[in-house]
């Protein structure tokens, strides 16, 4: 997270045709950033080239999230969730991501790229509790456990329904 942006609760609200996009190298920092990225986070392109992609992380979302991400691109595979991203001057916005790893001829992972989308309402209401529950759960829990904590709200949540978190994202 970047320090020093206090988070406000005012929120900016994709619109139907946004796409939000953004490439970064293999080591999460961004390469690539479309105009309606720049206009949501509210950095130049300058300000966003070679930072890494926490840059707009909101302190409300749950750490255990990003790390599904990670171990989803990580596996090779696409990733789909609900995040809250904050601006430069602390708004809000929420995003439908889609994330992808970017591969060379052998296969090797050598970027990423993400799309993100107007999100559907009722799932931003699903997802805000949902997160805030996960994230009460880090803080409550010591640093070595606080991942394995959240996730297992996650767990709990989707397995009993026989879906992953992905899965369940996908079906909204
Ligand atoms: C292509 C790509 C797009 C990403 N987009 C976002 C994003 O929109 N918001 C976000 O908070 N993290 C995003 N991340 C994840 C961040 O790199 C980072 O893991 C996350 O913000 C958690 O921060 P931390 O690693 O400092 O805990 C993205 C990563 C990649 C590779």
């Amino acid at each position: 997270m970047k320090q020093g942006i206090t988070p406000v609760s005012r929120e900016r609200v994709m619109r139907e045709e946004d796409f939000i996009v953004s490439k970064t190298d293999a080591k999460g920092r961004i390469t690539y950033a479309n105009r309606i990225f720049m206009e949501f986070a509210g950095y130049r392109e300058s300000e966003l080239l070679g930072v890494q992609h926490n840059i707009v992380r909101h302190p409300d979302m749950p750490r255990a999230v990003f790390k599904l991400m990670w171990e989803t691109l990580q596996a090779g595979q696409e990733f789909f969730g609900y995040v809250k991203n904050m601006a430069s001057d602390g708004s809000f916005y929420w995003t439908f991501a889609n994330v992808t790893p970017t591969r060379d001829e052998r296969g090797t992972t050598i970027g990423y790229y993400s799309v993100r989308r107007r999100p559907k309402q009722d799932a931003v209401a699903y997802f805000a509790p949902l997160y805030a529950e996960m994230l009460a759960r880090e803080k409550a829990a010591g640093p070595k456990t606080a991942i394995d904590n959240s996730r297992q709200i996650l767990t709990a949540r989707f397995q009993p329904r026989g879906l992953s978190y992905e899965a369940f994202v996908l079906s909204m």
